[in-house]
């Protein structure tokens, strides 16, 4: 991972170049910006990422697996950002499965985009934003929104992403070559910042109040209902607020 990459000083968003491009990139080939104009987070929103304020970048991957195991990517992901900065002194936690949280505010969202056919993945564009240095949020996000200068870990960004880099490469290695999800599991349990607590899942135009209790093996979240129904929701099927 991160053996080519590809840097730009300005770009709309790293995810859609990546995209374009993908058919004719090596695996691992990361694409990554000081500024995008356009940058995307997920459900149509937009991503604010000002120049030189954080990491705005798009890991191309190839992997030989049917698309019904992808999503599980997303969460090797965040198992990676949330290793990688805690080494580095921070203390995030990841708010399954797309979000990285500190100190009760989001530092770092996570964009999977996903080509496939019926059987094969064609390409996997794995978009990740980090607020490194931000210190003004617009207004609509300014109650939800941190970065890590922000709450006091001043820690540089290339250390950052060579650590990303490493983390991800031996979890995303042992999932492709021996379907192992242990480790990555393992973070994502340790860190999570929603399990044991309640949270609303919201579907379509139906929100439910949920304890979360585990993640399981196949990466799904493990919740029970007020009538005490034990669910499993998978991730991309909902979006989840805190309460
Ligand atoms: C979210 O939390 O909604 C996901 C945010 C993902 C942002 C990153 S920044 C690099 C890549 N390019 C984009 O346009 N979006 C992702």
């Amino acid at each position: 991972i991160g053996n080519k990459i590809i840097h730009f000083n300005t770009i709309a968003s790293t995810n859609d170049y990546a995209k374009e491009i993908a058919s004719s990139l090596e695996e691992g080939t990361v694409i990554i910006s000081e500024e995008q104009t356009k940058g995307k987070g997920r459900l149509g929103r937009q991503w604010h990422s000002k120049i030189n304020e954080g990491i705005w970048m798009s890991i191309v991957l190839k992997p030989d697996i049917i698309p019904y195991k992808a999503p599980f990517i997303t969460l090797i992901a965040g198992a990676s950002i949330v290793s990688a900065l805690n080494k580095l002194g921070a203390n995030t936690l990841i708010k399954w499965p797309n979000d990285i949280i500190l100190n009760n505010k989001k530092i770092s969202g996570i964009l999977t985009e996903l080509s496939a056919e019926i059987e094969r993945v064609n390409h996997i564009v794995l978009g990740i934003g980090i607020n490194v240095k931000t210190m003004e949020f617009s207004q609509e996000i300014s109650d939800i929104a941190t970065s890590l200068y922000k709450e006091d870990f001043k820690m540089s960004r290339v250390d950052i992403v060579r650590n990303i880099f490493m983390e991800f490469e031996e979890l995303y290695m042992d999932y492709i070559n021996n379907n192992c999800k242990e480790k990555t599991l393992n973070i994502c349990r340790k860190y999570s910042a929603i399990i044991g607590k309640d949270i609303y899942t919201l579907k379509g135009d139906s929100k439910e109040l949920v304890r979360c209790l585990d993640i399981n093996e196949d990466g799904n979240l493990v919740v029970q209902t007020k009538d005490k129904i034990i669910k499993e929701i998978m991730s991309g099927e909902v979006s989840i607020r805190g309460i």
